[in-house]
């Protein structure tokens, strides 16, 4: 399992003052420069040959001085999340997921009014610079977060995403190749086609994995997102799954929640400056293998393995362009990326699922009629979090091995719906007493353990407890003539609450 490391405040190396002089220098450094760099890759969906391992020629080496003018060096972008670490430490903590291959920390802020505690809150994630060559991304995510923490109880959709969401933002996936200035990490691997495939058996070996992919996947294992959105440059598009396709060619790939990320897309692209006019993709948003198809993508991988419904989000045409450009595309991007995260609570359905026998959550599964696909609720809060486009009727359903199912109609308007769920366990009527034993989702052995409790040492109590619920159970049928069976039904008829 992960462990993140948390970073020690005490021994950091972060000096503020160096930092402001820094950024101040490469300000007005970028300022002066102005003009755009030509764009040095024609295009990033180009998929003829291998031609994805990008360019690395004599006359790169040569620009890549002048192209990382005003871009955070590696350490300067430690130091500026160490920084708003500090700066902002009760609304961050700051955690590494892994290293690269050169041994550089991948590190991750998250933002939340209680970060690192669990909450029955969706958490959405942001990863940028997963190509080395496309660093938008990562100096937009350091944007974000100080907007954020500058505009928390000042502006209120700060305030919401804050209260009501848990952000993680990891700026670089890739370190190595943004200080190499090239598209694969330092072994020279894509790591956007290193992710397992469900239509291609390449990436099977886990150990073969790159260590930032493995990285990803490992954080996904320990950690359940509800939605996320990676950086990439070289067009404008909100690009969704599937990435590819069964039989290798360019067509519309849908996956079950076609129409949901169409809704969140749309959501990034419609909040843009101007992603939404554009002329090569209707509405600023695309299928992934309609555009071009790839396997190995982190996109697919997040939303068939980790419940995650992942974007993959190309904000620049220009995959590298002037550091002076960075500001306006904070200005062109900053809506979409509040916007997009936002959705999480202002639509959809949430709510948690409980045990009707004692009231405890349940770690249960939310499936909706005619969508093949299950969100997962959490272990210890049995919350659940069901993205779903608005303006229609859906059959909820919830589901517990050991536990009767149940469902509920909802209409989705404006905002979201919430909706708890209390499952009553499988179990006939009769007998329910000791069947109780059976409900808890503990292990054979334990149940063992506990009926071997009963039957042992506290015989004598068990057998007056008996006794006792025999005697009120007369009581009962006598006085209220009502059936225990009906009593039973009735507890589990309250259900669910819809807000
Ligand atoms: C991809 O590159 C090849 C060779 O460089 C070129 O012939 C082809 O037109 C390009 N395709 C696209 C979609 O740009
Ligand atoms: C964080 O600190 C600021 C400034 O001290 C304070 O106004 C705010 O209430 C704090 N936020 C939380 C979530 O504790
Ligand atoms: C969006 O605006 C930028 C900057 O003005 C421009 O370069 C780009 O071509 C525009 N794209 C679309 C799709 O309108
Ligand atoms: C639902 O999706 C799974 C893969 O996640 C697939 O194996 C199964 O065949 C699908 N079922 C239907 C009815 O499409
Ligand atoms: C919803 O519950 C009803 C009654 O329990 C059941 O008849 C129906 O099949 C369920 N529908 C779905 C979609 O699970
Ligand atoms: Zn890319």
């Amino acid at each position: 399992m992960l462990e993140p490391d948390i970073v020690n405040v005490s021994s950091m190396k972060m000096n503020l003052l160096s930092f402001l002089l820094f950024f101040a220098s490469t300000i007005s450094s970028s300022l002066a420069k102005g003009s755009l760099l030509q764009t040095l890759v024609p295009s990033e969906f180009n998929d003829s040959g291998n031609a994805r391992h990008l360019l690395e020629d004599e006359s790169q080496a040569q620009k890549s001085d002048d192209m990382a003018q005003g871009y955070m060096s590696n350490d300067e972008l430690e130091w500026a999340i160490q920084e708003f670490g500090q700066r902002c430490s009760n609304i961050s903590r700051i955690y590494s997921i892994g290293k690269s291959v050169n041994g550089f920390p991948l590190w991750v802020i998250e933002i939340s009014d209680k970060p690192g505690e669990e909450e029955t809150e969706p958490a959405f994630k942001y990863i940028g610079n997963v190509h080395g060559d496309e660093p938008v991304g990562r100096e937009l995510l350091v944007f974000l977060a100080n907007w954020l923490c500058e505009n928390h109880l000042k502006d209120p959709l700060a305030t919401l995403i804050v209260e009501n969401v848990h952000l993680h933002l990891l700026p670089s996936m890739n370190p190595d190749g943004f200080s190499l200035r090239k598209r694969g990490n330092a072994n020279n691997i894509d790591l956007n086609r290193d992710f397992p495939d469900q239509f291609v058996t390449i990436n099977d070996d886990e150990d073969s994995r790159q260590p930032e992919t493995r990285a990803i996947m490992n954080w996904l294992r320990d950690m359940r997102f509800t939605a996320s959105a990676a950086f990439h440059g070289g067009a404008l598009v909100a690009n969704y799954p599937w990435d590819g396709t069964e039989d290798k060619r360019t067509k519309y790939q849908g996956c079950p929640d076609d129409d949901v990320f169409r809704f969140m897309s749309s959501i990034y692209s419609h909040s843009h400056y101007n992603m939404s006019s554009s002329k090569e993709f209707l509405g600023g948003i695309t299928n992934g293998a309609a555009w071009y198809p790839l396997y190995g993508g982190m996109q697919d991988w997040n939303y068939i393995h980790a419940g995650c419904f992942e974007l993959t989000l190309e904000i620049s045409d220009n995959k590298w362009p002037s550091a002076a450009e960075l500001p306006i595309l904070w200005r062109y991007n900053k809506m979409s990326m509040l916007n997009l995260v936002a959705s999480l609570v202002k639509t959809g359905v949430h709510g948690r699922i409980y045990s009707s026998g004692d009231g405890r959550p349940l770690p249960g599964s939310i499936t909706v009629s005619g969508i093949n696909y299950t969100v997962k609720a959490g272990k210890t809060l049995g919350d659940y979090h069901r993205i779903l486009a608005p303006r229609e009727k859906y059959i909820v359903v919830a589901t517990m091995p050991g536990y009767k199912s149940k469902n509920t109609t909802i209409w989705l308007d404006e905002g979201p719906v919430t909706l708890d769920f209390v499952l009553d366990p499988e179990v006939s009527v009769k007998g329910s007493v000791l069947q109780n034993v059976y409900d808890c989702d503990c292990n054979s052995k334990s149940k063992q353990e506990f009926v071997e409790f009963l039957w042992g040492a506290h015989l004598e109590v068990f057998f007056v407890l008996i006794v006792i619920l025999g005697f009120l159970l007369v009581l009962f049928q006598r006085r209220a003539k009502v059936k225990f069976s009906t009593s039973r039904q009735l507890v589990g008829a309250k259900r669910t609450v819809q807000v």
